[in-house]
């Protein structure tokens, strides 16, 4: 097992921005970090430089206690799963698995051993024998992950594995790779642009935008406290509302905005005038969509709340102070002052 580090590295492709530019991170012994960021943010490329597949501009990875920026991949001991994996097509998933450990030398019981083993943590028992073009973009992906576990690495680099995946196997392949990461306790790196993918499975997220890491925390950390708007409006579905007052962007999610009334004058709130627009009824919430001045806001309840409020009339709304954000109304950072 092994922490993995980057160190002020950058890349840079000809006379292109930055498609990393200057991150310097570090995942824990046993940690599943997400990097989590909009599409071209540079997730991919930051973990080729981990994994050796690209050489940084400049910067330096470590992992353990070793620089191996200039090492090939094969000596950093990590396991790798890309958007687009190839699994060789002529050869059964047994042999798909078996590969890398025929390469490495590994004895015929100790192979068999090994890939018996990932194959009943992902599901395969049953498919070993089948060619991948027999397979479903899923069971695939998941040959993939099985032929990068019996290496048994140290760290594991893992680029949206799941992206192939339909919505109900998704949350259960989501499930059992976040269980089959605890309990062997493999470092992992996990890129994905899904954030509710990224608040479900892992210890920490680091958010990325245009190269640069916004921010870096525990899940609850990033959706509670938010570094700037980047981060307030990227994390929750819908996102954190931001109303502007004076210089300072008043910001608060969807479950915090309630009607005044609701609120006891023991806990200081702060008033806004809301004009309820649609409703969106959702199964276990309802979305209220509606203006604070010419401002669109989102407030949510369980789908079980009685409201009594009408469509275009407005009504007297408050969030707890406990519950505002402020934020630069220029610059997006949050500020700490109460305005
Ligand atoms: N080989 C390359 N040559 C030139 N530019 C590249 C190369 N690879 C990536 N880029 C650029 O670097 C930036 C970051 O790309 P990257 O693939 O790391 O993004 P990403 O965050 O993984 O996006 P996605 O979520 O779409 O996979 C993009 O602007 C991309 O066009
Ligand atoms: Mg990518």
């Amino acid at each position: 097992m092994a922490s993995v580090e980057v160190r002020e590295i950058v890349k840079q492709f000809g006379e292109n921005a930055p498609a990393v530019d200057h991150i310097s991170l570090t995942a824990q012994d046993g940690e599943f970090l997400v990097l989590l960021g909009p599409s071209g943010c540079g997730k991919t490329t930051l973990l080729r430089m981990i994994g050796g597949l690209e050489p940084p501009t400049s910067g330096d990875v470590v992992i353990g206690n070793h620089v191996v920026t200039h090492l090939p991949p094969r000596a950093r001991r990590i396991a790798m799963v890309f958007q687009s994996y190839a699994l060789y097509p002529h050869m059964s998933v047994h042999d798909n698995i078996a590969f890398p450990l025929r390469a490495q030398g590994t004895p015929k019981a100790e192979q068999e051993k090994r890939i018996n083993w990932a194959a009943s943590i992902l599901g395969l028992d049953g498919l070993m024998k089948r060619k991948p073009r027999q397979l479903s973009g899923g069971q695939r992906q998941r040959v993939a992950l099985a032929r990068a576990l019996v290496r048994e690495p140290s760290v594991f680099l893992l680029d949206e594995p799941l992206s192939n995946l339909d919505a109900q196997r998704r949350a259960s392949a989501r499930d059992e790779l976040q269980q089959f990461q605890r309990s062997i306790g493999t470092t992992t790196i996990y890129v994905t642009h899904d954030q509710v993918e990224a608040m479900g499975m892992g210890d920490r997220i680091a958010v990325l935008n245009l190269g640069t890491v916004r921010q870096i925390g525990t899940p609850q950390e990033i959706y509670d406290d938010p570094a700037d708007t980047f981060v307030a409006t990227f994390l929750g579905s819908p996102p954190m509302n931001l109303v502007e007052r004076g210089t300072m962007l008043h910001g608060f999610r969807p479950e915090h905005f309630s009607p005044a009334a609701w609120h006891d004058a023991a806990n200081p709130f702060e008033r806004f005038s809301f004009v309820p627009h649609r409703e969106e009824y959702l199964g276990a919430e309802r979305l209220i969509y509606g203006e604070v001045g010419d401002e669109k806001v989102v407030a949510r309840f369980p789908a079980t709340t009685q409201l009594d409020f009408s469509i275009g009339h407005p009504v007297e709304f408050g969030v707890a102070t406990r519950h505002m954000r402020y934020f630069d109304a220029e610059s997006g950072v949050r500020s700490y002052e109460t305005p």
